[in-house]
Formats: C-alpha cells, structure tokens, sequence
C-alpha cells in the first residue's frame, strides 16, 4: 500500500482484528450512517439482486451503526459465517484467513460528512451495507469461504493478482442476471450512491457475460466508475466455474505477461 491507511492499527491482534468499541461512536456518526443508508435504501428495491434484498429485511442495520457481536451470532446461525471488526484494509495473508475460516472483516470507523459520496477506500457503511447482507446467503457465503482457500493458495503460487482481480469483478463490482433484467450483487455498487444506478441503466460501461481468463486478464480502476461489468447467471454459477483448479490459469497467464514483456517495442 503505497499512501499511508486511516485506521488505527496500533491496537490490532496478530490476525488484525480489533475491538469494535461500539460506544465509542459519536451520535453525529450514527446520524451520518444513518444518511446513507436512508440514501441507499431508496435504490435497492430497483437495482440490488434478490438475494441482498430478502438478506437486509432480517437485519437490524437501519437505525445506526450496528454493534458486529449482534449480527455476528445472526450470520452464523445462517451459514456459518462470522464478522470480525478490523482497523481498515488488512495483508492479503490475513484477509485470506479470514474469508477461509468463514470470518469476515469489517471495517471499524466510518467516513466523514464529505465524503458522504464518494470514499476510496472501505469503511463502516461500504462493508456493512455493501458485505454482510450476502453472507446470509448459502450459495454467496460457501463461495466466499472458497475464495478464501483460493487467496491462501495463490499466495503461495505467487498469483494473487490476477485472483484478486475476480475478487473485484465479483464481491466488489459484479452484477447479476435475474428475472428482473440486471441486478448488482457487488459491495462496491450497492453502497455507492451513484454507481448502483450507473451500472445497471448507464449505455455506457460494457457488460460481459462472466468468464474467468478474461476477467483475469482485465484490469482495474479504483477512483471512478467501473468501465466494465461481468455478469452472472447466479451464485451457483459463480461457484460452480471458480470450482476449477486455478493453477492451470495462473501458469496460462504468467507465460502470456512474459511473452508481452519480450515483444519489442513497436517502431514508430
Ligand atoms: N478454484 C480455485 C483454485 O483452485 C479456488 C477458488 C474458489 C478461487 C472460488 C476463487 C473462488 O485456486
Ligand atoms: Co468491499
């Protein structure tokens, strides 16, 4: 991470995680979660995917930063899940033991009132409103824990990048096919307040039905809308092509980076 993370790390256990401290939030940030979620709340029922909308009306998440501990025990009767409150974003080892041994991380301070539309990096509101609900979802939750051995594994295999790529193209941007045309099911579209709309009506980005390679081989932006989307049928989908043995994939792409890095520059 090359610009310094907001969070305070100083407190954190070995795997990261920290206290939630949920008295410590001021009245003015449970107000300002409060805004967006009332904000966001307006868009769902036109652009979130079935599963996210039937997971929110279970949840007491609407009335001001919820304690984790609560919700916790809520998700794990579900499915099995868990969430563990964190600094901020955490090493691609931790995230990855987490997510593998069914927790997931969430993030402890929430943003300030200016950048109530816009924030690059994830907080409170994005990892709540955006994570959590679809952990309620069997399908969603057993694929997530896979993509956590995944994670562990591509460490290992050096090929973190290219998995981290599906990761974005999913769980953070990915949108799903239903019976009432294009839902999102990506964190980083259903807790922003202007992407959600975007990426579901905008002619603009392209939409590609979703396939593995391609969406290893795409990469990303961070700081402004997404230029494409990949589409799933469903999370069965979704489980059922990341199944696979990825090793095959990272030595395809491996040898195309090195075949790209030996072409010589094109003449002018
Ligand atoms: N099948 C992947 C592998 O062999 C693991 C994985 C599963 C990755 C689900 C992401 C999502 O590496
Ligand atoms: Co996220």
């Amino acid at each position: 991470m090359s610009s310094p993370l907001r969070g305070d790390y100083s407190r954190a256990a070995p795997d990261y995680s920290v206290e939630q401290d949920w008295a410590r939030y001021s009245a003015e940030e449970h107000a300002l979660y409060r805004r967006l979620f009332e904000r966001q709340s307006k868009l769902v029922p036109k652009y979130a995917c079935p599963e996210w909308i039937a997971a929110i009306a279970k949840l007491d998440a609407a009335s001001g930063i919820p304690e984790f501990e609560k919700i916790s025990r809520q998700v794990k009767k579900a499915t099995g899940w868990g969430i563990v409150a964190v600094p901020g974003l955490i090493p691609d080892d931790a995230f990855f033991t987490h997510l593998a041994n069914r927790r997931f991380p969430v993030t402890v301070w929430l943003r300030k009132p200016e950048e109530f539309d816009y924030i690059v990096e994830p907080d409170v509101f994005h990892d709540f409103f955006g994570h959590v609900p679809l952990l309620f979802d069997q399908v969603y939750a057993d694929h997530l824990h896979e993509y956590g051995r995944g994670g562990l594994k591509a460490m290992r295999l050096d090929a973190v990048k290219w998995l981290a790529r599906l990761y974005w193209y999913t769980i953070e941007f990915g949108l799903m096919k239903t019976a009432q045309g294009v839902r999102a099911y990506g964190a980083g579209l259903l807790s922003s307040g202007g992407e959600l709309a975007y990426c579901v009506d905008d002619p603009r980005p392209r939409r590609l039905p979703f396939e593995l390679e391609p969406i290893m081989r795409s990469e990303y932006v961070i700081d402004r809308y997404q230029e494409t989307y990949f589409v799933i049928d469903s999370f069965a989908q979704l489980m059922h092509e990341t199944a696979p043995d990825f090793t095959p994939i990272y030595a395809s792409l491996r040898s195309s980076a090195a075949t790209a890095a030996r072409k010589p520059t094109p003449a002018a």
